[in-house]
């Protein structure tokens, strides 16, 4: 049923804004509460089969996303460990995911992007509608916009944008099909962005990559971010930057600023790293696991870290 209506209005909406300047996939999931509010999860760097505490992550998300009665779940990527999935066959799906979500409550759709460890394996597998009839939840697209009432969020393929998995040769291989000419794809990514958030009406703009901008987690900021993408986050005013990558839970922000937060606690964590940052700035810096959820409304945006355990480790509120 909610798969059915999730796949209609994206229809709906393919026809509708086929005629705008911008590529980028639209769709809306609707607000369904009274009040007009919406809650969401957000994880990241999650898929093990259950290990390093993915369970137990998984378990908790549960609890939370039944007092919240969460409307949908964002996956910041890295969703299949080490390698992504070597195909649309593969059971690391049902063993990191399907088997291991399954709370009642987190029986919702699933927002994701990809990250690093999925651009190791095949990106068509993950992208492919043969997961999502396996398991209605799985929604995934290399960059997309998904309208929801007063929030839009705009996803972003930040993978290409890093100039070490292209020039390394001790780097690993990645899943290039369908990205090269990597400027050119880097390029038109940017402009249909910049387009879609000139475009929008919506009182909250939250952003979601895998790839941190800025973060004091061990694989520091991504240097190509600062420099392509944030100048258009920054113009467009957008409220919120959140992204996986570093297996921890951050909070980097100034007043009025955008606020920068990573949620990749979803299972191995634990580093023991963390780089110099204006403590000012940095209001928040876990080095093991957890998740976010995001209450949103039409005034308020509030934001609540958990542990393994449930605790609230940190929250905050944006208003307008
Ligand atoms: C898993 O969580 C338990 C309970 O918090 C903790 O004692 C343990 O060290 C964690 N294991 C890993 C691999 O992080
Ligand atoms: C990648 O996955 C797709 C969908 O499962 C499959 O058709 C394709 O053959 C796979 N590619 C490789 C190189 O295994």
């Amino acid at each position: 049923m909610k798969m059915f209506s999730v796949r209609l209005i994206f229809l709906i909406l393919c026809i509708f804004f086929d005629g705008s300047l911008s590529k980028l996939e639209r769709l809306e999931h609707p607000v369904t509460k009274s009040d007009g509010s919406l809650n969401i999860l957000v994880v990241g760097d999650w898929g093990r089969q259950g290990c390093f505490n993915q369970s137990l992550v998984a378990h908790q998300m549960g609890i939370v996303g039944e007092q919240l009665d969460i409307d949908y779940v964002i996956s910041v990527g890295d969703n299949f460990y080490d390698d992504g999935l070597k195909g649309d066959t593969d059971p690391a799906f049902e063993a990191s995911f399907s088997h291991i979500y399954t709370h009642p409550s987190l029986q919702k759709q699933w927002y994701s992007v990809l990250g690093n460890h999925d651009y190791r394996g095949n990106v068509s597998a993950q992208l492919s509608h043969v997961l999502t009839q396996k398991d209605w939840r799985w929604f995934c697209r290399r960059s997309f916009v998904l309208c929801s009432g007063m929030v839009e969020l705009f996803f972003v393929d930040t993978n290409p944008f890093v100039e070490q998995y292209f020039t390394d040769p001790e780097d690993h291989t990645y899943d290039w099909s369908n990205v090269l000419p990597r400027d050119r794809y880097i390029s038109n990514l940017l402009h249909d962005l910049d387009l879609a958030m000139k475009k929008s009406r919506a009182t909250w703009k939250f952003v979601v990559g895998h790839h941190g901008i800025k973060t004091a987690g061990e694989h520091g900021v991504t240097q190509e971010l600062v420099d392509q993408l944030l100048p258009i986050l920054e113009e467009n005013k957008v409220d919120v930057y959140m992204n996986g990558h570093d297996h921890c839970l951050q909070h980097i922000g100034s007043d009025g600023g955008i606020q920068f937060l990573t949620s990749g606690g979803g299972s191995k964590a634990w580093r023991g790293v963390i780089l110099p940052w204006d403590p000012k700035e940095l209001k928040l810096y876990y080095d093991g696991q957890g998740f976010m959820s995001l209450h949103i409304t039409h005034s308020q945006a509030k934001f609540i870290y958990y542990d393994i355990s449930g605790n609230v480790l940190h929250q905050f509120t944006l208003s307008k």
